[in-house]
């Protein structure tokens, strides 16, 4: 296909580089930024837009700099590592900009009244909780290559924790580890910095065998730092612990959980706390970034009248338990029967009579609430991905709450948000939270009120 010179107006949701080609149609680029001048060759046409890769950078962005990653471009996980990081944000703060007032969510000017000052990542490398790496047949792991099911091998992933690092190196040391490899389509690595430990889970292309079992314990013991290893398969319950010697009767307690650790919020009068989850279940991948969100949410809080909330995406207690503190009652729910455990395991230690948690769907639990006259003050919603527009319908039923809506995908968030306007709420309060350097991703907090 033909190559062409293209100007970069912008970067558009997805991380891609917006121009126009000559003939007017609109081309989208990867690793490409505002203000460049590039060369492209046109790969794809799609129905509005031309997709291309970039061959030549001919005028490059003052805020270019040289990825520091060497698999950068091949591994298909970060896309804006050729940006400085205030630019990164600055980019990600105007595609949230572009999604909310493009959707019509809100009026530009009304927007920037009410949009805070982004929270950017104090550590843009070295952050991520626990990492999933894809294996391929023959026990090598990396990432899928950008747009293909090919497997770029990788030694360490600069967006991980050192500790992980130090894990995903010895992998090949082990041959019980290399046994198990060599059956995996996933493995993935968790930091549990709270007992500075890590736990592995090994997917498989087959269910587990007694021998894999054997073989998940003695990798547990030849890996420094390997408290655990599980096993999984597609469609089976996650498996084990497997722990060597140690015998995970013994370890009832929360020695077998990710412990993660909270320093005090002085600012709320909490004092530092460790909440532990069951492996498999979601955690916040960037720790640090986290707790600038729980400080967040707890500021926001402060200033409203809420006494009762509903935490109806609450996995292990994350946002819960510190909300605790604050409000005379809450009420955590998640689909995830390990979720559930863990939250309560979490306020059980934490001495907190005035929580509670049910395994549910938020949208059961919210028309169940409603059907009762069960009243909240505060809803936080933390949907996955694909947002939670089933649930809109439903706040009325509970007492017209305000609603803090913590998202990350910020094209279902303003949908959501567009659903909610209908039923007379409005956006209070927004803040763009970085917990993903390096790529595209972004998280958002807002503030609703009818
Ligand atoms: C983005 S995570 C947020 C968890 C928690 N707020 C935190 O900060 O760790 C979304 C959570 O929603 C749960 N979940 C997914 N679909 C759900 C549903 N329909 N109803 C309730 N919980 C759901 C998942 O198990 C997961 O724990």
């Amino acid at each position: 296909m033909q190559t062409e010179k293209v100007m970069i107006d912008k970067v558009v949701a997805g991380g891609l580089g917006l121009g126009r080609l000559a003939d007017g149609m609109v081309v989208m680029v990867p690793y490409a930024l505002p203000g460049e001048e590039i060369l492209v060759r046109a790969k794809r046409r799609k129905k509005k837009y031309m997709e291309a890769e970039l061959l030549e950078v001919l005028k490059p962005s003052p805020h270019r700099v040289e990825p520091y990653c060497p698999h950068f471009g091949v591994c298909g996980g970060c896309d804006l590592q050729h940006a400085e990081y205030d630019y990164q944000v600055e980019l990600k703060e105007n595609i949230l900009r572009e999604q909310l007032v493009g959707a019509k969510v809100i009026a530009e000017a009304e927007l920037e009244k009410i949009i805070e000052r982004p929270l950017s990542a104090p550590q843009p490398f070295g952050y991520r909780q626990r990492l999933r790496l894809q294996v391929d047949k023959n026990g090598g792991y990396g990432f899928f290559r950008n747009l293909s099911h090919d497997v770029e091998e990788i030694e360490s992933c600069p967006l991980a924790m050192p500790e992980i690092n130090t894990v995903l190196g010895k992998l090949p040391t082990s041959e019980a580890m290399s046994h198990l490899l060599g059956l995996a389509r996933e493995v993935e690595l968790l930091a549990s910095p709270g007992d500075n430990s890590m736990i592995l889970i090994i997917r498989l292309r087959r269910k587990p065998r007694p021998t894999d079992a054997k073989a998940a314990g003695q990798a547990a013991d030849d890996l420094d730092l390997v408290k655990a290893v599980y096993l999984a398969a597609d469609g089976e319950q996650i498996q084990g612990p497997y722990c060597g010697s140690l015998l995970a009767s013994e370890d009832e307690g929360r020695s077998l959980l990710l412990l993660l650790p909270f320093p005090a919020i002085q600012n709320h009068g909490i004092a530092p706390y460790t909440l532990g989850q069951e492996a498999g279940g979601f955690s916040q991948v960037n720790l640090q970034q986290n707790e600038r969100m729980i400080e967040t949410l707890l500021d926001w809080v402060e200033e409203l009248p809420a006494k009762r909330g509903l935490d109806l995406f609450g996995g292990m207690g994350n946002f819960a338990i510190p909300l605790a503190a604050k409000l005379n009652e809450v009420v955590g729910l998640d689909l995830q029967r390990a979720a559930i455990r863990s939250a309560e395991r979490n306020a059980e230690i934490a001495g907190l009579s005035n929580c509670s948690f049910i395994r549910k769907s938020a949208v059961d639990g919210i028309k169940e609430f409603g059907a009762a006259g069960d009243v909240f003050d505060l809803v936080l919603l933390d949907p996955p991905r694909r947002g939670c527009r089933e649930v809109v319908p439903f706040l009325d039923g509970v007492g017209n709450p305000l609603v803090i809506y913590v998202s990350c995908d910020p094209a279902t968030l303003a949908r959501d948000i567009k659903e909610m306007a209908k039923n007379g709420y409005a956006l209070k309060k927004i803040i763009l939270v970085d917990m993903f350097p390096q790529t595209h991703h972004l998280e958002t907090m807002v503030l609703l009120t009818k």
